[in-house]
């Protein structure tokens, strides 16, 4: 069977507490631990010629953690922008953030405000971060947006697609994910990519994030390859196209 290779890939990166838990270490270094995948996960979608990599790192509901465990995250944050530029750059890694950024500390919104500026020319892979990211707050300012329009008078409402609401996301100029990975169990969205993920191939496995490196990418690359994407069409229709 030939493979077929998803080209948007969406992962929620989840379990790096239990993780922690389970070897009786403080959550912070399930972080640490989880940050290893992120730089192992990133090389290898890059290297097997994914084309968006989206990689929830932080939600909108994240911040209601303790102060401590929000600190600690947004401090390994900015060593990652700061440590893997040099090979993010190297490998023709374009960076995007998608989120409320404005909610990100000073020192973290800056290094990576100049990661993304100066990446932007990258060809590679687009890795974009989901920062601050909640997909109802994503629709809310896409939809304001649009009620601006038609305030001023920019806009007719009868003229609002599918394409106008994509194209007011955060996520605009990207493909849908192809695939969506959720480590560590979960069978919940958790506020993410809930209009991009509409026919996206779903694939959750009990491995938690921090353990999760190149053979989990190939075992869910392999299942997903063996998905049949009907797209609301029968199978028969599917074999005619
Ligand atoms: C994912 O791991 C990382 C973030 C949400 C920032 P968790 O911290 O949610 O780990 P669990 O779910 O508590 O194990
Ligand atoms: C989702 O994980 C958010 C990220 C991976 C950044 P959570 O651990 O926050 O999800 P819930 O709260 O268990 O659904
Ligand atoms: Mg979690």
């Amino acid at each position: 069977m030939s493979s077929t290779l998803p080209r948007h890939v969406a992962i929620i990166m989840d379990g790096n507490g239990r993780w922690a838990q389970a070897r009786g270490l403080p959550r912070a270094k399930g972080h640490e631990a989880g940050a290893e995948s992120v730089r192992a996960v990133v090389r290898e979608c890059r290297k097997r010629g994914v084309e968006a990599l989206t990689l929830y790192s932080f939600s909108t509901e994240n911040w209601k953690r303790p102060p401590e465990e929000i600190s600690a995250l947004m401090t390994l944050l900015k060593q990652y922008v700061l440590q893997e530029r040099a090979e993010l750059m190297e490998q023709g890694i374009r960076v995007r953030v998608i989120g409320q950024i404005s909610r990100l500390p000073l020192f973290v919104r800056k290094p990576l405000g100049v990661l993304c500026r100066d990446s932007e020319r990258n060809r590679g892979m687009v890795l974009n971060l989901a920062l601050s990211y909640g997909s109802r707050a994503e629709m809310v300012h896409a939809v304001r947006q649009i009620g601006q329009e038609i305030a001023e008078g920019r806009r007719d409402p009868s003229t609002i697609s599918e394409q106008t609401i994509s194209n007011r996301l955060y996520t605009a100029g990207l493909p849908d994910p192809d695939l969506l990975i959720r480590t560590s169990g979960e069978l919940r969205l958790s506020n993410f990519l809930l209009w991009q993920l509409a026919y996206t191939e779903m694939y959750v496995t009990e491995t938690h994030w921090p353990d999760f490196r190149e053979d989990c990418i190939d075992e869910a690359f392999a299942a997903f390859s063996g998905r049949r994407r009907r797209f609301g069409k029968t199978d028969a229709q599917l074999t005619e196209d």
